[in-house]
């Protein structure tokens, strides 16, 4: 038995806050990090997903005798002989679960894509083989994939929140209101194409189901598979220590339940990994919008009048809806304020979740009306949006935590020399480039969920945090060591973090900007507790002390507040009135998103959002064919996003933003990047040229 080497007050300096690499990114860029896909596995073989050719019917057969008498198959599994599954539970958050990833239930096909059998063989090759070769026959019914702001069909609905949200007259303040904005805005159906794809490998070990998965949160797999399966979550044991991305599209989907199937049935060790075009359909996207603004305003901009309504298409097997809307109920306030979200059911793969859902394309649309209003007003826009700068939640009425958006407003236009700038559009002119700049706000929810952490101080001196976290390419992993270490009062080289197991118990995924946040209260709990224990003198044994923390508590007890991060977002693009193309010069992102925990991993994630937003300005559109019902060029060479060369000088930026009621003091970084940063283009276009840019993208055609 050794005595802890640690102090009683912390005479190093706080690792937070400082820049760190990723603790695990020599494993990374050397290869010896496994990914889901590339887990070595004895006697591991390997299922190929069979997708429908037809977007709306009935499988009236599959012709499967041929295709289990080709070299190396062993099975395949369809509606005809697939394990049955259970679909009714409380799934993430007491969310629905979505049914999508109940594969081989029943003999529908919803959409165009959706998988319609697994044909599992020796060899991944052997299995591709065979899958391609399976002929399906179907019994084909009419499809309807058009979406519009005209659907007759569509109805309100609440997902994740409310569907609507009014307070006061708002057809009386319009109607006293000095300048009227009404304005339609509209984006295009987004794929979020994380780079490792999809792919997850299950087996049973004795009566104990193992899956070793490319997820979002180990916690949340397992609860979903121990339903579906009707199986008791602690034979579960879900693992993804490694995740190459996942942006909302990594939760339980086709491929980990037909993987689950094919193990059960073979009693084998399954692996099923999605192809580039298959990850299309199968792990959902970001339903296409049409959003309408109406604002009432004095003539000096003051906002009397706000209506934010939003239109989101699903599938007709899930009704996710893409709350755009919501980012309205938090960034201006109105005596007359009504917001609203619709979906409506089209023959469309279940869109899910991604980066910044409802946010993201509702920025556009708010931030893009906003700056009609400064033009209908002749008011800055920055001066605009400091002046209906909201005191407390415009929905809600409860106050802001911390507020600092005018803040980010005033450091933005200092940095990016916003002072200078001539309101009148169409004027500034570098040879043939039309020069503009444009600004918008950003805003995104500083969520908490309960989490577990164990920490184990080792008599050698060193720690072992161990928390089901996981690391989807953001820095969660580093972020979370120095978070220990500080609590610790070690060096961050002594913590050894420990993710992406669900043996480590239940923690929140990495999403919705919460992750970083959640792990780091749970992780600071059980650190502080295991110093204070070693702080008493006491002796460490051979096995360590261990203590282990949940939050469930403590975070019920937070004071209600409006908790949010909050941004300001400016952009300099150049456009060529010749070709219709639009360049982004430069572009700044400053940000008030509570403490920063490593400012080069924070730094890069705020980037990528920003450069999402450039995407979602210029790039991306997935493109339906009605006729098909399914996608034209669904992969990464017909799906454009930026390359480097579209990606200009750009900084993102923070200032100080302590929340004094949350004992970490993170808001999360992981999606307000985006927000906002496509208005700020779509604004600078406008600036550059005069011609007010509604719908996204911004093509070149739409440009001449
Ligand atoms: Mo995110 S869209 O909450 O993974």
């Amino acid at each position: 038995m050794t005595t802890a080497p640690t102090r009683e007050t912390d005479t190093r300096a706080p690792s937070v806050g400082t820049a760190r690499t990723r603790v695990e990114g020599r494993e990374k860029v050397t290869g010896a990090a496994r990914y889901a896909g590339e887990i070595p596995f004895t006697g591991l073989v390997h299922g190929w997903l069979v997708l429908s050719t037809v977007a709306h019917g009935r499988i009236r057969d599959l012709d499967t005798d041929p295709v289990l008498a080709m070299p190396g198959v062993l099975a395949v599994l369809d509606h005809r002989n697939a394990p049955r599954l259970n679909t009714d539970f409380a799934s993430l958050l007491g969310m629905r679960p979505d049914p999508t990833c109940a594969v081989f239930q029943h003999d529908r096909v919803p959409h165009r894509g959706w998988p319609v059998a697994l044909v599992v063989a020796e060899t991944s090759e052997q299995a591709r083989e065979a899958a391609e070769s399976l002929v399906v026959h179907y019994e084909e019914e009419p499809h309807d994939t058009d979406f519009g702001a005209d659907r007759p069909d569509a109805y309100r609905a609440d997902g994740i929140m409310p569907a609507v949200t009014e307070k006061g007259d708002l057809e009386a303040r319009l109607a006293e209101s000095a300048v009227v904005l009404d304005a339609e805005y509209t984006t295009p159906e987004e794929h979020h194409n994380p780079m490792e794809p999809h792919a997850a490998t299950a087996h049973w070990d004795g009566d104990r189901l193992e899956v070793f998965d490319s997820n979002q949160g180990a916690t949340w797999v397992v609860g979903d598979l121990a339903n579906l399966f009707s199986i008791d979550p602690a034979s579960v044991r879900v693992r993804s220590e490694h995740v190459g991305g996942g942006f909302g599209s990594k939760g339980v989907r086709a491929h980990q339940v037909a993987a689950v199937m094919a193990a059960s049935v073979l009693r084998r060790p399954v692996r099923v990994v999605m192809t580039r075009r298959q990850m299309f359909t199968l792990i959902g996207y970001r339903s296409p919008t049409v959003q309408r603004i109406r604002i009432g305003a004095d003539a000096d901009g003051r906002i009397r009048a706000l209506e934010h309504r939003s239109l989101s298409a699903t599938s007709t097997v899930f009704e996710f809806v893409e709350p755009s809307s919501g980012v309205t109920r938090v960034m201006y306030d109105a005596d007359a304020h009504r917001t609203e979200n619709r979906v409506v059911r089209l023959d469309v793969p279940s869109p899910t979740f991604m980066r910044a859902p409802g946010e993201a394309p509702g920025s556009f649309a708010l931030e893009s009306a906003m700056d009609e209003l400064a033009v209908a007003c002749g008011q800055d826009p920055v001066a605009l949006r400091l002046r209906n700068d909201a005191e407390r939640g415009p929905v809600s009425g409860l106050p802001f935590a911390s507020r600092r958006l005018s803040d980010c407003f005033r450091e933005g236009a200092r940095r990016f020399g916003w002072a200078d700038r001539d309101p009148r559009p169409g004027l500034r002119r570098d040879g043939r480039w039309l020069l503009g700049t444009g600004t918008a706000a950003a805003s995104f929810p500083a969520g908490v969920a309960p989490s577990t952490a164990t920490v184990t101080a080792h008599p050698d001196g060193r720690f072992t945090v161990r928390i089901a976290a996981a690391d989807i390419g953001t820095g969660a992993r580093t972020a979370l060591t120095l978070v220990a270490a500080d609590a610790l009062h070690v060096d961050p080289e002594l913590v050894h973090v420990r993710i992406g197991d669900s043996d480590f118990g239940p923690a929140m995924i990495a999403g919705g900007s919460m992750g970083t946040r959640s792990w780091s209260w749970a992780v600071q709990t059980a650190a502080r507790e295991v110093r204070e224990r070693l702080a008493l003198g006491t002796d460490i044994p051979a096995e360590g002390i261990t203590v282990r923390a949940n939050t469930a508590e403590a975070i019920g007890a937070l004071t209600p507040a409006e908790r949010h991060s909050f941004g300001a977002q400016f952009a300099e693009v150049a456009v060529d009135p010749g070709t219709g193309e639009v360049r982004v010069r430069r572009m700044l992102g400053i940000f008030a998103a509570g403490r920063i925990v490593n400012p080069l991993t924070a730094r890069n994630q705020l980037l990528g959002g920003m450069i999402w937003g450039i995407s979602m300005a210029l790039h991306e559109e997935a493109v339906r064919d009605r006729a098909s019902g399914g996608l034209v060029g669904a992969d990464l060479a017909g799906y454009h996003v930026p390359t480097h060369a579209d990606v200009p000088r750009i900084e993102a930026d923070w200032i100080d933003d302590p929340d004094p009621n949350d004992p970490v003091g993170i808001k999360g970084i992981g999606e307000i990047g985006v927000v906002g940063a496509a208005a700020a283009v779509a604004n600078a276009v406008w600036h550059a040229t005069g011609v007010r840019h509604r719908t996204l993208p911004i093509r070149p055609d739409r440009v001449l």
